[in-house]
């Protein structure tokens, strides 16, 4: 008998996902790191796919951090080859699954073409209303709250907001996850149990479940387990457990 997969009833709304271990699946196959990261594409490819089928409101992929751009510079090249060949050939499966697109992080920083590429995609999935596909590109959460802050005393600058008129909803407004709900569960492959400067205030609520599975390896079987785990935890949101079975 198959094994009893995620009740559709309790699925989280917003899943982000911290994609570790593509180099260490490289390194184990005497293969260079960037065959490990052309591998996670098609982990990312079979992951999108999957939440979209099951009605996942939101996936958050963590695809570059602001620290990746201190790896090595043909590292750095090869991710950014990637993300724009995934671009390229998804634009039209995106239009066909009604995937939005969307990012998290300083695009500008990114290459100009891939930032062409990105802004096409955006604009031409805007009005989809399946998966919201967000991905963090050259993303560091500390940053993210920084220039939140930064937006916030700006319009105090300007006369258009009071400090006292500051509250965590018109904080969350500035971040690059404005509109999305918080995530309600977070994955990290590859082994660690660490957030790594990922979403830092959106995920104050999330439950984490850390996966041994390199990236790579993290197929459809491993995600529907880890929605499976999701299912089983109790959140309590500060409540007694009491309250929350009530
Ligand atoms: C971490 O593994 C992974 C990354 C830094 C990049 C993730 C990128 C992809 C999966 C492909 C590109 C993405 C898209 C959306 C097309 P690591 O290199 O740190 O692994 P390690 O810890 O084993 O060295």
């Amino acid at each position: 008998m198959p094994a009893a997969g995620p009740d559709h009833s309790k699925l989280p709304r917003h899943v982000a996902i911290i994609m570790d271990g593509n180099g260490r699946w490289a390194e184990q196959r005497g293969l260079p790191r960037a065959m490990g990261h052309k591998a996670g594409v098609e982990s990312v490819r079979e992951i999108v796919e999957t939440a979209g089928e099951l009605n996942i409101e939101v996936l958050t992929l963590y695809a570059f951090s602001t620290e990746n751009w201190r790896r090595p510079a043909m590292e750095v090249q090869a991710l950014m080859t990637l993300l724009r060949a995934y671009l390229e050939s998804q634009l039209t499966l995106m239009l066909e699954k009604g995937v939005r697109l969307r990012c998290s992080g300083q695009i500008d920083r990114l290459p100009k073409d891939v930032q062409a590429l990105l802004h096409k995609a955006i604009d031409q999935t805007a009005a989809n209303r399946g998966l919201i596909l967000n991905l963090a590109l050259s993303y560091g959460g500390r940053g993210e709250i920084v220039r939140a802050a930064q937006r916030l005393a700006q319009q105090c600058l300007n006369g258009s907001l009071k400090p006292d008129d500051i509250t965590e909803e018109r904080f969350g407004g500035e971040l690059y996850t404005a509109g999305l709900p918080d995530p309600d569960l977070l994955i990290r492959t590859g082994g660690e149990s660490r957030l790594s400067n990922f979403l830092p205030w959106q995920t104050s609520y999330s439950e984490l479940h850390f996966s041994p599975i390199l990236w790579p390896d993290f197929r459809k079987p491993q995600f529907l387990a880890a929605l499976l785990d999701f299912q089983g935890r109790q959140r309590r949101f500060g409540k007694t457990g009491a309250q929350v079975a009530a």
